[in-house]
C-alpha cells in the first residue's frame, strides 16, 4: 500500500510517500528554522503563513522524487495534532481537499504516534521486526513522552513533562547562552569542547515516577549563567562548560528514566524518537544502559525531527474503519 502523508503541526512544512508503512519513497521537508531564528522561538501566526507558502511546493516536490503519479497513491494522511491550531489547519486543508479532489480516503494521524513509530523507516520488516513491549522516549521541543508500546498501533503512556520539554529547555538554555536557535544542536556542538561535571545542575524529579520536569533546571541554568556574572562576561570555556553541563543533566534524566522503565515492563527493544534524539550524547548514554534488549533510534536524522513520513508510516498502522469518510474532516488535536 502507498500512503501520501502531509506534516504541518509546528515549523516544518512536510509531504512523504511510504510504501507499505516503511519503504519511503519521498520525503520532503522545508524548514522554517531560518524564519524562526529572528525569534528565537515559533510565533505561530508566522509559522502558519509559511505553511501556506511551502505546503503545495512540499506535494509536488514528494510527486516528482517518488517517480509515482497521485493515482497510485492509495490514501492520503495528514497529521490531525498534536501542535500549533493554525498550523495544523494548513495540512488539514490541504490533504481534505487532495483526497476529496482525487477521490482517496484520508487517515487522520497523531503526530505523537508518527514518532513512535519512526524508528521503523527504512527497516526491513521481512528482515529485521521490532519487537514489543518497546519503551519509548520521544522528545522534541514540544513534547517529551515515555511509553510503553504493547503493538504497533496500542500504546500507553507512562510519563509526561510537568511543564518544558527538554527540547524547548535546550532551545531556552542555547538563547540564554547567546547560541543560535534550534538550541539543541547548538548546545551539543559547544559541548564537545566542554566539561559535564564543571558546574552542578539539579536533576529534577529524578526519582519521582516517569514525569519529567525541566523548568527548574533552566531557572538553576539562569541563576549559574549571573553568577558567573551574565553573559556579556562568559568566556568561551564557560559557554563550553555550561552548554556541556546542560546537556549531561538533561540526558542523564531522560536516559535514566527511559532505561528504568525498560527494566521495569521487561521491554525487549528501546526506542528514542523525536527531535532530541538527534542527540549523540543522548543516544550513547541510553545505550550505555542497555543490556539484552535492543537500542533502536531512528536511521535519519530526517525521521527523528518533525517529517511526513512517519506521518505515512503510523497512517498505514491504523485500521481501515478508522479511515475518514469523502469529505470528513479530521478532529484536530492540538496543544
Ligand atoms: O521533533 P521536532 O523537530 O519538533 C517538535 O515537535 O518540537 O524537535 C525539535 C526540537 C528542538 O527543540 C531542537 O532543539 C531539538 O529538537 N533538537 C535537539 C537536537 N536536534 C534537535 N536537541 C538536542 N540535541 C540535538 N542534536
Ligand atoms: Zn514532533
Amino acid at each position: 500500500m502507498i500512503i501520501l502523508a502531509i506534516e504541518s503541526s509546528c515549523d516544518e512544512t512536510a509531504c512523504a510517500i511510504v510504501k507499505d508503512g516503511w519503504q519511503v519513497l519521498s520525503n520532503v521537508i522545508s524548514s522554517q528554522i531560518g524564519i524562526h531564528q529572528a525569534t528565537q522561538g515559533v510565533v505561530p501566526e508566522v509559522a502558519a503563513r509559511a505553511h501556506v507558502e511551502k505546503v503545495q511546493i512540499v506535494f509536488d516536490e514528494a510527486i516528482n522524487q517518488s517517480g509515482l503519479s497521485l493515482s497510485e497513491v492509495d490514501a492520503i494522511a495528514v497529521t490531525a495534532g498534536p501542535g500549533m491550531l493554525t498550523s495544523l489547519m494548513v495540512g488539514i486543508n490541504f490533504a481534505s481537499t487532495l483526497a476529496w479532489i482525487n477521490k482517496k480516503p484520508l487517515i487522520a494521524v497523531d503526530h505523537i504516534h508518527g514518532h513512535i513509530l519512526s524508528t521503523g523507516l527504512e527497516v526491513d520488516p521481512k528482515i529485521d521486526i521490532i519487537e514489543f513491549p518497546v519503551a519509548v522516549l520521544s522528545v522534541s521541543g514540544g513534547h517529551n513522552d515515555l511509553y510503553l508500546v504493547h503493538d504497533y498501533n496500542k500504546y500507553e503512556l507512562l510519563g509526561e513533562t510537568t511543564d518544558d520539554a527538554a527540547g524547548e529547555a535546550y532551545d531556552k538554555a542555547a538563547k540564554m547562552l547567546g547560541l543560535e536557535y534550534p538550541g539543541g544542536p547548538s548546545i551539543s556542538k559547544w559541548a564537545m569542547h566542554g566539561n559535564p561535571m564543571a558546574f552542578e545542575l539539579p536533576k529534577p524529579v529524578l526519582k519521582k515516577g516517569y514525569e519529567f520536569s525541566f523548568s527548574g533546571l533552566k531557572t538553576a541554568f539562569s541563576r549559574q549563567i549571573e553568577v558567573l556574572g551574565g553573559i556579556t562576561k562568559l568566556s568561551e570555556q564557560q559557554k563550553s562548560d555550561l552548554a556541556a553541563s546542560f546537556q549531561y543533566t538533561v540526558n542523564y534524566v531522560l536516559s535514566y528514566k527511559l532505561l528504568k522503565a525498560a527494566d521495569e515492563f521487561r521491554c525487549k527493544e528501546i526506542h528514542l524518537v523525536g527531535g532530541v534524539s538527534a542527540n549523540l550524547d543522548l543516544r550513547e548514554k541510553a545505550l550505555k544502559g542497555v543490556s539484552k534488549a535492543k537500542f533502536r533510534f531512528p536511521k535519519e536524522i530526517s525521521f527523528c525531527t518533525d517529517n511526513a513520513a512517519m506521518i505515512a508510516r503510523a497512517a498505514y498502522f491504523i485500521d481501515k474503519s478508522k479511515w475518514l469518510k469523502p469529505g470528513e474532516v479530521p478532529k484536530v488535536l492540538s496543544w
